[in-house]
């Protein structure tokens, strides 16, 4: 039963006959997890809005490139070489496949081997410039040797080779591919056609993951 001490200090609108030890030790414990009943909804809200602006960050860091309208290049290295954007025509997004190979050819290391003059080393790697697979007026077949490699024993400009170049384009994406290819085409005299991406993306569909190719494997382009 109640002390009377509480009796002493009835709270105004608490009929005292009704209020049993029970409803008020329930009551009492409504009212402290009240002020708590709210917490877990702002926790959550705050959470959300935290997670929203933080994916925001990386997201507008990503592919607003450097604060350029250019968010729908999902390339970095793209973006950078789209500079004059403002005076390209609006339409499809033009690649400047030669400027993306150009950097490439240095940063993929095509050039510590077939050398900054596309002319190789004697013995060991073979020229580009002037080769016939790299100005064969099908660009699927230097395409092919960048996604999947060659091996072998080969002959480019009357000079034999028998080597291993490893599946470089398979980590490239088709826009970079199609740069490299462009680039090796129409450098050092060479004077092609370029490759698209589109063009890039559906050859890689058609061989898909395989070994390197050999000079006989691909025999049929010179028949
Ligand atoms: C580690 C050295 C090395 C690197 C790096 C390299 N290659 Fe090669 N490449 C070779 C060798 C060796 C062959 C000949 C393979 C053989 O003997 O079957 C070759 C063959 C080729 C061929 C066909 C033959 C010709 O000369 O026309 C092309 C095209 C080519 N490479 C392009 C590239 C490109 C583009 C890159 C950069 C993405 C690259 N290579 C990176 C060593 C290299």
């Amino acid at each position: 039963m109640m002390s009377d001490e509480s009796q002493q200090h009835n709270l105004p609108g608490v009929d005292e006959g009704k209020a049993s030890d029970e409803s008020i030790v329930k009551t009492h414990a409504r009212i402290r997890r009240e002020p708590s009943n709210g917490s877990p909804v702002l926790f959550f809200t705050s959470l959300a809005l935290i997670t929203v602006l933080v994916f925001s960050w990386f997201y507008l860091r990503r592919y607003m490139g450097e604060k350029e309208p250019q968010m729908y290049l999902h390339e970095r290295e793209d973006i950078a070489l789209y500079r004059d954007w403002q005076d390209r025509p609006r339409g499809p997004i033009v690649y400047d496949y030669y400027a993306i190979g150009e950097k490439l050819y240095t940063q993929m290391a095509c050039v510590g081997c077939h050398q900054a003059n596309g002319e190789g080393l004697a013995g060991q790697f073979p020229a580009l410039a002037g080769a016939k697979y790299v100005t064969h007026e099908d660009p699927a077949l230097p395409t092919k040797v960048i996604l999947a490699g060659l091996t072998g024993p080969v002959t480019v400009k009357g000079n034999e080779f028998n080597g291993v170049m490893v599946a470089f384009g398979a980590g490239m994406t088709d826009v970079q591919v199609a740069g490299i290819v462009t680039y090796i085409r129409k450098n050092w005299g060479n004077e092609t056609s370029e490759v698209t991406n589109d063009q890039v993306a559906a050859i890689r569909a058609e061989i898909g993951t395989r070994a390197p190719y050999t000079a006989a494997e691909l025999k049929s382009y010179f028949e």
